[in-house]
């Protein structure tokens, strides 16, 4: 057998995940310009570049979670924001609402109350300096607020993800100009997706 078939490569691509829901289901807390640019554009990148970048690279695993925890560099940069931005328009839902039922107890048992919670998880978007996200996490068995700038993501560490915010500035930038912190509490009071979160909580 040559050595060509004996070792074939198999090319990793992802497509760019559609939005959950329509471009304007958001508004007024995030515009359909907005979610038009975001995700058609910064969103499409970051896609576009991992997989020009995946062309020229082997990569051990499958998966888009796969390729974010074995890269570095340009290539994890691009993968992350890619992985990021997909569960960050998930973490989002026309709806918005509160936590209920199992994983509000987890809240009020780990940050007192969901206010306390709304309270942290805005001081550490707001408080993220320049670009980065805000995230609630499982962290061994117990729920925190972190923030991770850039690409970053507790997801390479192999730590369990509920929602994330993106404080990148064009996620708020042709809404509130520069004003992150209206941005970040119109998403928190109306736009949250619990129900991802809690499904997130149970997954295994
Ligand atoms: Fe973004």
């Amino acid at each position: 057998m040559s050595t060509a078939t004996a070792k074939a490569v198999r090319q990793l691509h992802f497509e760019l995940p559609p939005l959950p829901y329509a471009q304007d289901a958001l508004e007024p807390a995030i515009s359909a310009e907005t979610l038009a640019l975001h995700h058609d554009k910064h969103h499409k990148k970051y896609v576009d570049t991992m997989n020009e970048l995946l062309s020229k690279t082997e990569v051990r695993g499958s998966t888009l979670e796969d390729v974010v925890r074995s890269s570095q560099g340009k290539l994890f940069n691009n993968a992350a924001q890619a992985w990021n931005h997909g569960f960050y328009w998930q973490s989002l839902s026309p709806k918005g609402g509160a936590p209920s039922g199992a994983l509000r107890q987890r809240i009020e048992r780990d940050f007192g109350t969901y206010q306390s919670f709304c309270d942290k998880f805005a001081a550490a978007a707001n408080g993220q300096f320049g670009s980065g996200w805000a995230w609630l996490i499982d962290k061994d068995g117990k729920l925190e607020v972190v923030a991770t700038p850039n690409a970053e993501t507790p997801m390479a560490r192999g730590q369990r993800c509920l929602l994330t915010l993106d404080v990148w500035e064009h996620a708020y930038y042709v809404d509130y100009r520069n004003q992150r912190e209206k941005y970040v509490q119109a998403v928190i009071e109306k736009r949250l997706n619990w129900e991802f979160a809690a499904k997130n909580l149970d997954a295994k």
